[in-house]
């Protein structure tokens, strides 16, 4: 398994980062402890949960409580990078980043996740309804106490990210160590709109590289869409650009002996993004584990690059 060290931490993390979105709501505990085992088997360290997963199945929580109690089953805690999320609207708390609800929020997941700390806290999305001095300092007071180890943003545009970067290093607090982001093969059309949830540009894909901070892309196979034909490409990726670089990545794929999915996961690791995917079949998660030890050659990652409408 690729492994990274996120710039500015010591978190050292699988190149997999496994979402547990649906785990304890959706997918029952068999599943959901099916899937979490097989991933560690394969050399999986990274998960990714949040407060409200999966309040459109459940009351939201349900995948918190799930990660808490195989953590605790396991014993394998200090083996895990544990990611989590606040802001999005959840049990009985609404859409909010301020101070009292960062807090409460935390204690909350901290309680669910049978854990006295969170190696990952991320904004879900940007409230820009509270100054990112408060948010930020919030979080920082969490830092300070140890509940919480390193922050992140979520679903934020590129210029918020330069604006949160400048209030961390005017008020010497915690700043942001990544962006986990919607990305994929596949480049939204220009008037996408996905709601709060907020895909990369380039913009973003500029700010990461510049300043070597690191993106974590969350739907990278589009939820299996890129093969699956129960589950259609959304709208939003309908155009022809998308046309152009399926058709790509399904020669490639052809070419090298791999799957689409395994070679957009080789493509991003190669790349230096960091994907979470899902799984909840072992055929699923073994097809993804092989496609993140997949290298690519340069000359394989640059024809991926290049490929779209405009540039044939
Ligand atoms: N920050 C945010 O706003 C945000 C938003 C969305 C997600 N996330 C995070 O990102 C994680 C992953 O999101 P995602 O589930 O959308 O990721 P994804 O990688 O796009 O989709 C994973 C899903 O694709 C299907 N799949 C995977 N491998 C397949 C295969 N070989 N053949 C057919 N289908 C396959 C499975 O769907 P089925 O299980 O349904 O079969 C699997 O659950 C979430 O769990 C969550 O942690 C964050």
């Amino acid at each position: 398994m690729k492994t990274t060290t996120i710039e500015n931490t010591d978190l050292h993390v699988s190149m997999f980062c496994l979402g547990g979105q649906s785990f304890g709501s959706r997918d029952d505990k068999t599943v959901s402890y099916a899937m979490l085992d097989q991933f560690v088997d394969g050399g999986g360290n990274f998960l990714d949960t949040a407060n409200n997963y999966a309040i459109w199945n459940g009351e939201g929580g349900e995948s918190e409580t799930m990660l808490g109690n195989w953590l605790a089953d396991r014993g394998n805690r200090d083996a895990i990078v544990l990611a989590t999320k606040m802001g999005g609207r959840a049990k009985d708390a609404p859409m909010s980043s301020k101070p009292e609800h960062i807090r409460r929020e935390c204690e909350r997941s901290l309680k669910r996740l049978r854990t006295d700390h969170i190696d990952l806290y991320y904004f879900h999305c940007d409230d820009r309804s509270v100054p990112l001095e408060d948010q930020l300092g919030a979080m920082d007071e969490l830092v300070r106490e140890g509940k919480v180890r390193h922050v992140g943003a979520s679903n934020f545009r590129a210029w918020r990210l330069a604006e949160a970067a400048a209030v961390s290093a005017a008020n010497n607090i915690t700043a942001f160590c990544c962006v986990q982001q919607r990305h994929t093969y596949l480049r939204p059309r220009v008037d996408a709109d996905f709601g709060f949830q907020k895909s990369t540009n380039d913009d973003l894909l500029e700010y990461c590289r510049q300043r070597d901070f690191q993106l974590i892309a969350y739907s990278p196979l589009l939820g299996g869409a890129y093969i699956r034909e129960d589950r259609p490409i959304q709208r939003q990726y309908r155009h022809a650009d998308s046309d152009a670089r399926k058709a790509t990545l399904f020669q490639i794929a052809e070419e090298i002996g791999a799957t689409p999915n395994q070679v957009i996961l080789a493509w991003l690791t190669g790349r230096g993004v960091i994907p979470i995917s899902g799984a909840s079949k072992a055929q699923q998660l073994s097809e993804s584990l092989i496609g993140f030890d997949l290298t690519l050659s340069d000359e394989i990652l640059d024809r991926l690059d290049a490929a779209g409408a405009d540039n044939g």
